[in-house]
């Protein structure tokens, strides 16, 4: 990529840009001396080792060791490409870039990336005009009967999918969109004739837009009871649930201005939000809230309120993910609605003002934690006073700031009719019991980014002979699919070169090992990939190594997602949920089975061979 810009130029623009001007659009940051400091965003922390220095016009994280200058940071922090790096810095720094590097021809050359965004909006305006039309009446009442507005719906870009198999797919072929393309966006599937047929029939389409505000992906809502109620894009390679949050690209500005986000489950709840003034809610569009979710929350602010629907799976998910959020420094503070309403509903009968007054009541993590307890146990009897403690202990003790802690403590002696000092005492108790150094050490490990020593353990050295011989051997790909794909890479590193090689090839695309070195943009992940590519040699036997690795590994990966299942059988029955942890038995066995019968399977392969 470099090379294409003039050099000078490039050199010239590192030296107007300031440097801290770019990064805290992405990382709160404070002055310290000559410095400016903040939490690291490369890796999860607490207290801040990420600094930036306009002095030398670098960053460098003292706790995970990433470094790097204003292109790299956007590249890495910002998804940019070296090329969109450099545009972006010269727009910010008002200056033009040279022409020669936007040759006709290289303009042509859109990265398979843009082409991928360039699809998806075609497709959002397709849904948009189908909504303006007759076919989208239905819709559009539907729309109207929820209470959103035409201005909303234009803000959100909302849209309809006819009642029609392929309307979308000969759009998008008329407009010289192959087939792979529309199939690797999950935008329509191949039926058995071999036809095209699009994904999204008679819904309402939400298009998904990343924080840059390209289209990543859809959810389609059906217009009555029938289901799934909402149909989402599957895995492409521009959309990854875990990854994004619904409204951000409209969010983002009143989250930095409000210091605050407002984290809610569904697409009508962000909807209803922004429609009513509160500018700054996002939505997880309910997949469980992951650390992703808060590393990019972080990029705008270390404030997060938690508004999830009143339901058990929701105050589950809040319960889960204020832990997710208190771990990577976050501050947390949890919104109930009340009567058991989603927040729709409850914005649509009490407007913004009844629920910003519920935002700013929305307890801090200790303070709902509290409230929980109190509810288990009686706090009139000693032994309910000591159970109530005992479960806010471990809370306290993630509370960075003294004084907020020792607010809390205040709080808790008051409700428990306690005084502070036995308080603290049984925080001393705690703190001898877990030990002042097991403890610090546990922080560590929370916080450190994820090991890749050079030690390989067995698993990992598996993992990849496989991935090495898949790039030799991609005609093995399909069964590897089937064993479980991705699931079987426990290595983040390989799970992700494994991924992104799968979809490349699926969507048609005769890739070499080499040549997907430049889709990949994660510098570690690279580096694993050339790791692999110089070091490894296939070995003649590999299709018996091979036969026993898949069978292991898809072992490993079974054991653990029995344990998984396992403990989310254990919620569920501790919560008194019958139906659903019988559901997760019955599952539970089949996969014991499954499990089972690849170990006889593997015990053979092995015999056979000695
Ligand atoms: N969801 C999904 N697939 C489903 C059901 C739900 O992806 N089959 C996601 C959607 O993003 C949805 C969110 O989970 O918005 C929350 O689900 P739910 O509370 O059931 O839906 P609501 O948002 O309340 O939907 P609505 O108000 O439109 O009925
Ligand atoms: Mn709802």
């Amino acid at each position: 990529m470099p090379g294409q810009i003039p050099q000078d130029f490039i050199d010239d623009l590192r030296s107007r840009v300031d440097i801290v001007d770019v990064i805290k659009d992405y990382v709160p940051l404070k002055k310290q001396g000559q410095n400016y400091k903040g939490l690291c965003p490369f890796h999860s922390e607490k207290t801040p080792s990420f600094v930036v220095s306009p002095h030398k016009q670098i960053y460098h994280c003292f706790g995970c060791g990433k470094g790097g200058n204003v292109f790299t940071f956007l590249m890495d922090k910002g998804g940019f490409t070296f090329v969109d790096a450099v545009a972006h810095v010269a727009k910010l720094c008002g200056v033009a870039v040279p022409q020669e590097e936007l040759t006709p021809e290289k303009a042509k050359q859109k990265s398979l990336r843009e082409k991928y965004f360039h699809i998806n909006k075609l497709a959002v305006v397709f849904f948009q005009e189908r909504l303006d039309s007759r076919q989208g009446k239905a819709a559009g009442l539907y729309l109207a009967k929820r209470g959103l507005g035409k201005e909303i719906i234009a803000k959100f870009a909302l849209g309809y999918a006819p009642n029609a198999w392929d309307e979308l797919g000969r759009y998008l072929l008329s407009k010289e969109i192959t087939e792979e393309e529309i199939i690797t966006l999950g935008l329509a599937t191949k039926g058995q004739s071999g036809k095209l047929i699009d994904r999204f029939r008679n819904r309402v389409i939400f298009p998904i837009f990343d924080d840059r505000n390209r289209v990543i992906g859809f959810g389609g809502r059906v217009l009555d009871d029938s289901q799934p109620k909402y149909l989402n894009s599957p895995e492409t390679p521009l959309f990854n649930k875990g990854r994004q949050l619904y409204g951000l690209n409209l969010a983002k500005a009143a989250i930095r201005d409000e210091e605050k986000a407002i984290l809610m489950e569904g697409y009508m709840d962000v909807i209803a939000a922004h429609q009513h003034g509160i500018g700054q809610a996002v939505g997880t569009l309910g997949t469980a809230l992951t650390a992703e979710h808060g590393k990019l929350l972080m990029r705008y602010t270390y404030n997060v309120v938690l508004c999830f629907d009143a339901d058990a799976a929701g105050q589950e998910a809040s319960l889960r993910g204020m832990d997710i959020l208190r771990q990577l420094g976050l501050r947390v503070a949890v919104m109930t609605i009340p009567d058991g309403k989603d927040p729709d509903e409850f914005l649509r009968r009490n407007g913004q003002e009844g629920f910003s007054q519920l935002v700013k009541q929305a307890p801090s993590l200790v303070e709902y934690k509290l409230a929980k307890q109190m509810e288990k146990y009686n706090k009139n009897t000693v032994a309910g006073k000591v159970q109530i403690l005992q479960a806010l202990i471990p809370d306290l003790y993630q509370v960075q700031s003294p004084v907020e802690r020792h607010g809390f403590i205040e709080l808790i002696a008051q409700r428990l009719s306690l005084s502070e000092t036995v308080i603290y005492a049984e925080m001393r108790k705690f703190q001898t019991k877990t030990g002042p150094t097991r403890f610090s050490k546990h922080e560590h490990e929370e916080t450190a980014p994820v090991p890749s020593g050079p030690s390989l353990n067995a698993a990992v050295k598996g993992q990849r002979f496989l991935l090495k011989l898949l790039l030799e051997k991609p005609e093995m790909l399909p069964e590897v699919e089937e064993a479980g794909g991705k699931e079987l890479f426990t290595d983040q590193f390989y799970q992700e070169i494994y991924q992104i090689y799968y979809l490349l090839r699926r969507s048609g695309h005769n890739i070499k090992a080499e040549d997907l070195i430049t889709h990949i943009e994660k510098e570690e992940t690279r580096q694993k990939l050339t790791e692999i590519i110089l070091d490894d040699e296939v070995p003649a036997d590999w299709a018996r190594i091979y036969k026993d690795c898949l069978l292991t590994l898809q072992i490993d990966w079974l054991k653990q997602k029995i344990a998984e299942k396992n403990a989310l059988m254990i919620e569920y029955e501790k919560s008194g949920n019958v139906t659903k942890s019988l559901e997760i038995l019955a599952e539970l066995q089949k996969m014991i089975q499954k499990r089972q019968s690849l170990v006889s399977t593997l015990v053979k392969v092995g015999n056979s061979l000695e």
